[in-house]
């Protein structure tokens, strides 16, 4: 039987090494917080209750916790005096608090859901399930120290450890999962008599075996394992991303031509049969329906692309874009905050902003909506057919009805009603042979000089 499960996230540490003004949980992987992460992750392990340990003064990590975890409870740590001084500032949730206990790092993003899953499984054989993964380089890490039959006796810090413990290879990677009869008492006995003057949580495996609790390993890939301390893990986290979400959209039906140049974020959907060129940018908050398109060079954030549609290439598609079926988006087109309507079109060059463009209507180059007083957003409609010329302007806010012409160069300020043509651009005027006058003026005006 599973008991209910206390999840405690830990984002209080400094995160001095990113050498950041910003909070180190605060930094971005695949488009979302790492702190984001974390608390997603504890939301699928089933958590019926989440504690976030953020640092004193930390209001920006207190407001990114709530943002992705509303029922959460944030704790503070008044100083970052270490792991098991972090789990003792949850000690309320901890206090009220009868089941099983997860401990999560903040800092370490790539733990995937069935790996909670084990982790948390294993304390049917055990008091205490520790995760583990053998990286290449172990530097810095806490080592698995274990007896003959494979069970967890310790937990040696790196700065801690001998040459002999150093070389064990298993190493701690931070997600621990506790079933004893009191975490609080079992942490409370942790002391700061180390190399870092820290309260390390990892120390309560040797308690716990001195009191004949046991801990299990579970073992699981350097890549799900990896912390982030610096800006180089956070790109090397960023990679493992990239290549497990390109790996799994092709699994799906995906093609990419050269998906070492897509890049995709955490919560990127991409229907069947879409195809994606290189040099793609998606960034939080798209959906690409069945069959879509996105052509090379195309930067993408919040926006949703319907089936069969064309994007690109070099389209920027900004918030709130919505582009129909079989909509086709061309080069050096930007839209932000605008629907797209079936089959409508708009090739080349344009800034379609705050407004709607009806099925089937024809955007020409250069066509500009011209959405911003300098205060305030204003709304342009476009309707079902219409032609909008190329250049023209559309100062909103201003509505095309269904199947108007507007002429190529206009400024379009006033409405337009259904069917009509609208041009608003100075009459052209004609003087025959005037071109082969004026060269001849000024070719005998350079004889003469
Ligand atoms: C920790 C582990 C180490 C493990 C490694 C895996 C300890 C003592 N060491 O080392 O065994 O191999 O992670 O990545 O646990 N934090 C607080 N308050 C603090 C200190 C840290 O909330 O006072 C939080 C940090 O925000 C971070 C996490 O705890 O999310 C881990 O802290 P960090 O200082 O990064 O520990 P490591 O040195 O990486
Ligand atoms: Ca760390």
């Amino acid at each position: 039987m599973n008991q209910p499960l206390l999840i405690v996230v830990l984002a209080a540490g400094l995160g001095v090494r990113m050498r950041s003004r910003r909070a180190k949980v605060l930094h971005h992987l695949a488009g979302r917080s790492l702190l984001g992460h974390a608390l997603a992750r504890a939301q699928v392990a089933g958590a019926s209750q989440i504690a976030v340990v953020v640092g004193r003064g930390m209001a920006e990590v207190r407001a990114e916790a709530l943002a992705h975890a509303p029922t959460a409870q944030v704790f503070e740590q008044a100083t970052q005096a270490g792991t098991a001084d972090a789990v003792l500032a949850a000690r309320g949730a901890l206090e009220r608090h009868r089941g099983d206990v997860l401990v999560l790092f903040a800092d370490t993003p790539l733990i995937e859901a069935p790996t909670l899953d084990k982790l948390i499984g294993a304390l049917h054989g055990a008091n205490i399930a520790v995760l583990g993964f053998a990286p290449d380089d172990p530097t810095g890490y806490g080592r698995l120290i274990l007896d003959a039959s494979g069970r967890v006796l310790a937990i040696r810090e790196h700065k801690e450890a001998t040459e002999t413990e150093r070389a064990q290879r298993l190493c701690n990677a931070g997600a621990m999962a506790f079933r004893v009869p009191s975490l609080l008492a079992l942490i409370g006995r942790i002391r700061n008599d180390n190399a870092a003057q820290e309260y390390y949580l990892t120390d309560a495996v040797a308690h716990a075996s001195g009191e004949g609790l046991t801990a299990q390993p579970v073992v699981c890939s350097p890549q799900e394992a990896m912390g982030i301390n610096t800006r180089e893990q956070l790109a090397m986290a960023e990679a493992i991303f990239q290549a497990r979400a390109r790996a799994n959209a092709m699994r799906e039906g995906v093609t990419m031509i050269a998906p070492d140049t897509v890049w995709l974020s955490y919560d990127t959907v991409l229907g069947r049969d879409v195809t994606i060129e290189p040099n793609v940018f998606l960034g939080p908050g798209v959906v690409i329906a069945e069959g879509a398109e996105i052509l090379a060079n195309s930067h993408i954030v919040g926006a949703r692309i319907g089936e069969g549609a064309r994007v690109g290439p070099f389209a920027r598609l900004r918030p709130g874009a919505d582009v129909g079926r079989h909509v086709h988006i061309g080069n050096f087109v930007e839209i932000k905050n605008a629907s797209l309507e079936a089959g409508a079109k708009a090739n080349h060059l344009a800034y379609i902003g705050d407004g709607r463009v009806g099925e089937g209507a024809n955007i020409g180059a250069g066509a500009i909506f011209c959405n911003y007083d300098g205060y305030k957003k204003h709304f342009i409609d476009v309707g079902k057919g219409a032609f909008i010329g190329s250049n023209a302007a559309l100062i909103a806010p201003v509505k095309i009805g269904d199947g108007a012409y507007v002429a190529s160069g206009s400024v379009i300020s006033r409405n337009v009603e259904p069917e009509a043509l609208a041009i608003a651009r100075s009459p052209q005027e004609l003087r025959p042979g005037w071109a082969a006058k004026f060269r001849a003026l000024m070719q005998s005006r350079k004889k003469q000089s």
